[in-house]
């Protein structure tokens, strides 16, 4: 019998050395150390031993059981370890290859300047309305003092839908709108899209954008008004620029006036971007009409307001030194990714 275990024992290391892959591993665990394997039958036939043979055996028995054991678990252990070995192989990056670079989409150069416009207006303590780009003839016109047939309307080269509704010229109509339905105080600003019937070239296009702005309260005067929109141009433009207030017209404001900044390129000496005259144009403003608060259904006798719209296109346009309002317009990635 202890013979036979030595043989077992060197049939069974042999044939572990040979197995290469799991399943032979477990066929010849099988074999060997199953319910019916021979090294079983053999610890079960011990019961017919001498009992001075007995414990020898046994001892014996239960070694070649454990080695055939250990080789075994060395041999998984092994070929887990192969396994792993060509995985990662198989797997390798070569992490010095350049990687590819996702392409992050950016701001319109419109976005950023009416974030920035945006930004110095609430730090004042102004809301942000809006209103719709169709707009009816009403609010457009009729309500800021512009009657049918007034000379006014001449200026703004309408894109009329029908007798009534049209695509705003300008974002005054939301000063009624606002007017509508808000009591004094009212401090707003008001940015968005306008159209007028203009043939496109390096300074027009049909499609552009105001930021009007609207303060309503009791006592506020000219003076305010002139505070307000000189703080926000050393804001915007450089604690350097001064501004002017020209008199000019407009059927909703009265007194009215047009802002200029000094030239940002030049500082006001004059250079081509200002026609060297060293001032830019940038808003018109004034005091809120006492028929438009009428129509707004505010009394005049007891507030009185300031209004102003600016264009937003030509601020960018002097901000970045953009000399033609269509590249705004067209969409083109090379131009846009710079900003
Ligand atoms: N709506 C005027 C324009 O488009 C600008 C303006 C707004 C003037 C508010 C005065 C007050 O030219």
């Amino acid at each position: 019998m202890r013979d036979k275990l030595v043989i077992i024992q060197k049939e069974v290391l042999e044939s572990i050395d040979k197995a290469n892959d799991s399943s032979s591993l477990e066929d010849i665990r099988v074999k060997y150390l199953g319910k019916k394997g021979q090294l079983t039958q053999i610890l079960r036939g011990m019961g017919k031993l001498s009992p001075e043979e007995r414990p020898v055996v046994g001892q014996l028995a239960n070694k070649v059981r454990q080695t055939i054991e250990s080789a075994l678990a060395e041999k998984v252990k092994e070929m887990e370890e192969r396994a792993l070995a060509i995985r990662l192989k198989e797997e390798t990056i070569d992490v010095t290859l350049p990687g590819k670079k996702p392409s992050l989409g950016k701001l319109h150069p419109l976005t950023i300047v009416l974030n920035q416009i945006t930004e110095i207006f609430l730090g004042m303590g102004f809301d942000v309305a809006e209103g719709p780009e169709v707009e009816l003839d009403y609010y457009n016109f009729e309500a800021l003092n512009i009657p049918k047939n007034h000379p006014a309307r001449d200026t703004q080269d309408t894109f009329y839908i029908n007798e009534n509704i049209l695509l705003r010229t300008h974002t005054s109509p939301t000063q009624i709108r606002t007017m509508e339905i808000q009591k004094p105080p009212i401090k707003i600003i008001v940015p968005g899209r306008v159209y007028r019937s203009d043939a496109v070239d390096a300074t027009h296009s049909p499609i552009f954008h105001q930021i009007e702005g609207l303060v309503v309260d009791k006592n506020i005067t000219m003076g305010d008004l002139k505070g307000v929109l000189d703080i926000f141009a050393k804001k915007m433009f450089g604690p350097k620029t001064r501004t002017r207030f020209r008199p000019h017209y407009f059927p909703f404001t009265e007194p009215s006036a047009e802002m200029d900044v000094s030239c940002v390129t030049c500082e006001g000496k004059g250079c081509r971007i200002c026609s060297d005259t060293g001032w830019i144009e940038i808003l018109g403003a004034g005091m809120v009409h006492p028929k438009v608060l009428e129509y707004g259904n505010i009394d005049p006798n007891e507030y009185t307001g300031f209004a102003f719209g600016m264009g937003l296109d030509r601020i960018v346009n002097q901000i970045y030194g953009i000399d033609d309002i269509r590249l705004l317009y067209e969409n083109d990635i090379r131009f846009l990714r710079q900003f």
